[in-house]
């Protein structure tokens, strides 16, 4: 029988060895003061040093994956987030993000914020159309904004954006969409309500014509992500949510490229057939519609 691995704390002096590489590593950063950087890096390198040893990693492989990582960081502007991305289809952003929101089943789940949040979104109206001259099917978009005990929160912000019809975002398209395309910023009235009208997005590749790109083919992943609508609701005292809405039936729902689905977050956004209806909510007849229940939770002190 083998003998099992030595993991005493390494000594004073003692050299590197491929057998107590972790201990001897973790050894040298004992002294960090704050316990929590400690923590973090000592953990960081077993599951180094734990990786390299159990795919035997070659000299060839590391020099690849530094030249990867450095391309990552060159592609970075303040436009582009490539080690976001990264971070994204590696399914490491879903993970610190439902980590940091598990829900009890009562408030709104949470998922990736995404690289298009990149303008401020356009204050406007309750009901306002947010989609210029976009065309599609066009919808009615209905919801709340309240606590976990189900009470109304009046003045909360509900921040929107979406892709069009054709899976673009205003900022990808900067000749074809103003820049507040398919954007908006809302405050709910005194029931807690917001309503605004749109037009249904469609699913769409996220950037792949940097190092996530060149991963996904290497791996022979698609790069696409179901069709959604983003929301960040905030009010004063609450935790912001930032998440989105999956529309039902949308390609990609069972294999988004980030991981970004939650079956709480699907909805079905149906068809209304309804002259009065849409008179009513100043929409063309036939409309789709979806509704959406925001629960926020109290901030903690
Ligand atoms: C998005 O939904 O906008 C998105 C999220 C993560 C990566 C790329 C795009
Ligand atoms: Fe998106």
């Amino acid at each position: 029988m083998d003998d099992e691995p030595d993991r005493t704390a390494a000594k004073a002096g003692e050299l590197f060895s491929e057998a107590r590489s972790v201990e001897v590593v973790a050894a040298s950063f004992a002294s960090t003061p704050d316990p929590r950087l400690r923590r973090v890096i000592v953990s960081l390198v077993r599951h180094l040093h734990e990786f390299i040893k159990d795919v035997q990693l070659t000299r060839a492989e590391w020099e690849t994956a530094i030249r990867y990582l450095t391309e990552t960081g060159r592609l970075c502007t303040d436009t582009r987030q490539e080690f976001i991305l990264l971070s994204d289809v590696l399914g490491a952003s879903m993970l610190v993000e439902t980590i940091n929101n598990r829900s009890d089943g009562v408030l709104t789940e949470t998922t990736v914020e995404g690289p298009f949040h990149m303008v401020d979104s356009p204050p406007r109206e309750l009901g306002a159309r947010i989609c210029g001259a976009a065309e599609g099917d066009p919808c009615l978009v209905e919801g709340t904004v309240t606590d976990a005990h189900g009470r109304p929160l009046p003045g909360a912000s509900v921040d929107v954006w979406q892709a069009d019809a054709d899976g673009s975002y205003d900022v990808q398209q900067p000749d074809l969409a103003a820049e507040d395309n398919l954007r908006g910023l809302f405050t709910t009235d005194e029931q807690g309500r917001f309503w605004f009208r749109t037009i249904v997005p469609r699913y769409y590749p996220i950037p792949s014509d940097g190092t996530v790109g060149t991963l996904l083919q290497a791996t022979s992943r698609h790069p696409n992500r179901p069709a959604h609508i983003h929301f960040e609701v905030s009010a004063p005292g609450m935790r912001t949510v930032t998440t989105h809405l999956f529309v039902d039936g949308s390609p990609y729902l069972d294999s988004d490229a980030v991981f970004g689905v939650k079956e709480s977050l699907v909805r079905e956004f149906p068809t209304i057939d309804d002259p009065a209806r849409a008179a009513e909510s100043g929409m063309p007849n036939p409309f789709r519609t979806v509704e959406f229940a925001v629960v926020l939770d109290r901030a903690s002190a």
